[in-house]
């Protein structure tokens, strides 16, 4: 879907109704591929082109952070870490870090709800 172009870098990219919680959708603006996604009501926007060797990242499954709490582990965040499909590296959708290497990132948008539409800055 083409994105409907504003101002200053604003896309509307969906009706909130349309991207509700835990949904996703991959959206083309100024020729970027960019991936916008409902995690608990959260919105994130990601770049779909994994830093590694240029995966599709926002086809990726979308998982928990995994972490070690002394010796037990725990899952937290979830649905915040998204892993793409081709090497299987896990990306952090709120900063775009990679969870085994911090100096790889995917590039983040800022998206916010403005009425009934979900608009990236881009
Ligand atoms: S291309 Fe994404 S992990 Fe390798």
């Amino acid at each position: 879907m083409a994105s409907k172009t504003h101002t200053n870098g604003r896309h509307v990219v969906a009706r909130r109704a349309d991207l509700t919680d835990g949904h996703r959708k991959v959206v083309w603006i100024d020729g970027r591929e960019i991936g916008v996604f409902n995690v608990a009501g959260t919105y994130y926007a990601v770049r779909n082109i994994c830093p590694h060797r240029t995966g599709p990242l926002c086809l990726g499954r979308q998982r928990p952070l995994v972490a070690w709490q002394g010796s037990e582990i725990v899952y937290e965040r979830e649905n915040e870490i998204l892993k793409c499909p081709w090497h299987q590296y896990e990306f952090d959708l709120k900063t775009g870090e990679c969870i085994v290497d911090p100096s790889m990132r995917v590039r983040t948008y800022r998206v916010e709800q403005e009425g009934d539409e979900v608009v990236v800055y881009a």
